[in-house]
């Protein structure tokens, strides 16, 4: 047998926001003062309680395995959080918990896909679902929607898409990239084709708390049984907590397909680490303050970063509604040149503005969507200031 690899592993590319990430900082390191707008992570620290509770957790010497699945104060937790927030009931039993949301995503396509089975995915994506779908054997099938929508796809377009070989729509609202969220009207009418047309909804709901719209979050599983037998909710800590390091994520499903998940889970990576079970279990049940003033403060940055692109020239954005990215339209400012040359990309603007202009931006080929970029208010006033003025400059040399 030759020394090959897996064709699993060749076919899937390495993420495009963590290398951004890291060539700014690898600058940033060589001194140059780079503003980084490609951060997926809260710039607050992880709330104090939430902190101490993990302390007290290492203190108590909660330092052992726990159930593969997660703890069931944890899975309780989780329980409670559904039911008041997202009008959704399951049982412990229905719940699994992962490390962070990629991990439950990942065990979710893993419990539902054959090799072949199409899943669709709206364009823009997070970049990850491809990458996932095809890791599960999986066949991504991309439906792209236009500014004009509202960078939502219509539950027609998704109709059009159905094959017999489709197995899971993937709905991601709040949406990264865009930070469009989907009415409940735009919600029932996708609902209605999912059962119709028998498939999986795969309901990514991560940025379930980051809405500043005054809109209440709307969950698929939460509008009838038939749809609610047919949708994985997942979620997690990451970013409505400020808890990305600490890798705790989560699923709620139809109890045989969490039966599934978590024995896989019980091979692959048994339980998340005890001591942020038990921060979780905090966050959840512990004061809110934190987290009401985090939001205000994303806000605040959000309807000023919005104001600033849409004031400048070759810069289209619609007003992001939750999660806490802008999703820029550069189609004009491509046609462009700098120093004699077209630029013809987002990831040529990308690596202008990094190169000549100190400021780290996520170029959204992986996202679908080649001409567009994405800004993350996710970082401090000050930096976004600095950072637009940048971008300004660019944009008005062009
Ligand atoms: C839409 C979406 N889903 C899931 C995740 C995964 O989050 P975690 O860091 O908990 O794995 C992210 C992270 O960027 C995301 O943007």
């Amino acid at each position: 047998m030759a020394l090959t690899l897996s064709k699993r592993s060749e076919q899937v590319k390495p993420s495009s926001t963590l290398a951004i990430t890291a060539k700014a900082k690898e600058l940033k390191a060589q001194g140059r003062d780079v503003v980084g707008f490609g951060a997926g992570e809260p710039d607050f620290a992880t709330p104090k309680n939430i902190c101490d509770a993990a302390i007290k957790a290492i203190n108590d010497g909660f330092t052992k395995y726990t159930p593969a699945a997660g703890t069931n104060e944890l899975k309780e937790a989780i329980c409670k959080k559904f039911e008041t927030f997202n009008h959704l009931h399951y049982e412990p039993n229905q719940i699994i918990i992962s490390n962070g949301g990629k991990h439950a995503l990942t065990n979710i396509f893993d419990a539902l896909l054959n090799p072949g089975d199409e899943v669709i995915i709206p364009a823009p994506y997070w970049l990850s679902y491809p990458e996932m779908v095809k890791l599960s054997d999986g066949v991504p099938v991309i439906v792209y929607s236009t500014k004009e929508q509202g960078y939502k796809v219509s539950a027609e377009q998704i109709a059009a898409a159905v094959t017999d070989k489709t197995k899971a729509l993937v709905l991601n609202t709040p949406n990264n990239p865009t930070g469009m969220v989907y009415s409940k009207a735009d919600l029932e009418a996708i609902a209605k084709i999912a059962i119709e047309k028998d498939f999986y909804i795969v309901a990514d709901e991560m940025y379930e708390a980051l809405i500043y719209t005054g809109e209440e979050h709307v969950s698929i599983a939460s509008l009838g049984k038939d749809i609610y037998d047919r949708t994985i909710t997942c979620s997690g800590l990451s970013k409505s907590y400020a808890m990305t390091g600490w890798r705790v994520g989560y699923a709620g499903a139809p109890l045989e397909i969490t039966k599934r998940m978590s024995a896989m889970q019980s091979h692959a990576t048994s339980n998340v680490n005890s001591i942020a079970q038990k921060a979780a279990v905090e966050a959840l049940t512990g004061p809110t303050d934190e987290m009401v003033a985090m939001k205000a403060e994303f806000d605040r940055r959000r309807k000023y970063m919005y104001e600033r692109l849409t004031a400048m020239p070759l810069c289209e954005c619609l007003e992001p509604e939750g999660a806490f990215y802008a999703f820029i339209d550069f189609n004009e400012a491509c046609e462009k040149s700098y120093k004699g040359e077209k630029i013809g990309s987002g990831a040529r603007m990308a690596e202008i503005l990094l190169n000549d202009f100190d400021t780290a931006v996520v170029p959204c080929a992986d996202f679908g969507y080649p001409n567009h970029v994405r800004l993350s208010y996710a970082i401090s006033m000050e930096q976004i200031e600095k950072g637009l003025d940048r971008i300004e400059k660019f944009l008005k040399s062009l």
